[in-house]
């Protein structure tokens, strides 16, 4: 086994070199974490930019014309991602999630989807191949994504109404343009189709029922997300969480519903059908009832970095491997014993005093959803 890890200091988040084992992780051999959670889906955020401003994600007051967002050369090129999903995928990844920022601001990223579809599962299979998206250039790249080969997409609308959405976005973008989006990948058949709404008490919780009615009888799955206290920017406030409880006494008075059987184990959204056969809608209940106990999620930051958690404070810097003289072997040895060594649960922890922890330890500030993807 090699020495110590060397944390180095970034700009903005803290980052170890993973340590290289001396002995390769076998092929095939699947990763499992020290709570017995299997490596299952990769989550590669392909810019931390985006032409939106949510505040839950990111407030303009902090992302400003003074931000700065990673330079071109820190990014991962398209072959450094698809060579470190390769090695993903033989150790059991499943499923692909390319997220941001908004992905879709990164050039070329259908030449990337083609790489990634090319992929196969060591039994032959493609992945699940999908994508998170504000919709906002969706219905002009949905036909090149479909046809290089992405299988679904997930798209990001708070509100039906207008002026509410446009406030929530805070960059003025219309509800009906986010609609043409969903309606250009449904014709191209890019589904199932995903519509996640973060719910904020007080800012867009009276648009629960109207997103409900409009989704309901079509094939789009609308999921309501609890707000988070995600990052280190958003000012969040326990008070403005509505807890999905209340989502579902809210809908279901007026369109009785019945509870579904998780379709995969770890799944974030619990799962709940319209009675009278009308569709399905999904609750991510992060601050209420976290799911930690079979997160099976790795996060990979744009400029190659792993994230073990949304929570976490430091990623391990994978890119140094992919650019040093290291093997796919070696690489995925080194991503072996990372995940072999994963301990997180923020969400299950999430007490004052974790936070007070997380600060205390000066190992650098909480990552933020829009640098590792939502
Ligand atoms: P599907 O395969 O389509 O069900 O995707 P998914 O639910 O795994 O991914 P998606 O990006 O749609 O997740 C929806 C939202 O759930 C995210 O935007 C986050 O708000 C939240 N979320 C996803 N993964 C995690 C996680 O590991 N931990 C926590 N706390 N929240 C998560
Ligand atoms: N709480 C919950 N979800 C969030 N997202 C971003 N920030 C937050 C937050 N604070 C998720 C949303 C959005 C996706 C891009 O990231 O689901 O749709
Ligand atoms: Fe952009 Fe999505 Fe973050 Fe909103 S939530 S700012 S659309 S990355
Ligand atoms: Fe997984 Fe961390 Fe989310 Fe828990 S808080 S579900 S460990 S990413």
């Amino acid at each position: 086994m090699a020495e110590k890890s060397i944390p180095l200091v970034d700009h903005r988040y803290a980052a170890s070199t993973p340590l290289v084992p001396a002995e390769p992780l076998p092929a095939g051999a699947l990763l499992s974490d020290r709570r017995g959670r299997e490596l299952h889906d990769l989550r590669i955020s392909v810019t931390d930019r985006c032409n939106f401003r949510c505040a839950y994600c990111m407030p303009r007051e902090v992302f400003d014309k003074n931000y700065r967002f990673l330079p071109h050369d820190s990014l991962l090129s398209f072959e450094e991602i698809t060579r470190l999903a390769r090695i993903f995928v033989d150790h059991g990844v499943r499923k692909i999630r390319l997220t941001g920022g908004e992905p879709l601001l990164r050039k070329n990223l259908e030449v990337l989807v083609g790489m990634l579809a090319g992929l196969r599962t060591p039994d032959g299979a493609p992945l699940d191949l999908t994508l998170t998206t504000n919709a906002s250039l969706l219905a002009r790249k949905a036909q090149a994504l479909k046809d290089a080969g992405l299988q679904r997409v997930t798209v990001s609308l708070d509100a039906l109404d207008d002026a509410v959405f446009r406030r929530m976005n805070d960059a003025d973008f219309p509800v009906a343009e986010v609609l043409e989006g969903i309606a250009a990948a449904e014709r191209v058949g890019l589904g199932p189709i995903k519509v996640n709404m973060v719910v904020k008490r007080g800012t867009n919780d009276h648009e629960i029922l109207p997103m409900a009615r409009h989704f309901r009888g079509s094939p789009v799955v609308l999921r309501f997300i609890e707000y988070m206290d995600v990052g280190a920017s958003n000012g969040w406030r326990m008070d403005e969480v509505l807890p999905s409880a209340e989502v579902l006494a809210r809908i279901h008075a007026e369109h009785p519903l019945v509870a579904l059987s998780p379709s995969q184990p770890g799944e974030t959204a619990e799962r709940w059908a319209y009675a009278d056969g009308s569709g399905e809608i999904g609750l991510i209940s992060s601050v209420t009832q976290a799911f930690c106990s079979d997160c099976n999620r790795a996060r990979l930051s744009t400029e190659g970095k792993l994230f073990l958690c949304l929570f976490a404070n430091r990623g391990h810097d994978l890119r140094a491997l992919l650019r040093g003289a290291y093997s796919d072997r070696q690489i995925a040895g080194a991503v072996g014993l990372i995940w072999s060594g994963r301990d997180d649960r923020y969400s299950e922890l999430r007490t004052a005093e974790a936070a007070a922890e997380r600060t205390a330890d000066g190992a650098g500030k909480r990552v933020e959803m829009h640098y590792i993807g939502g």
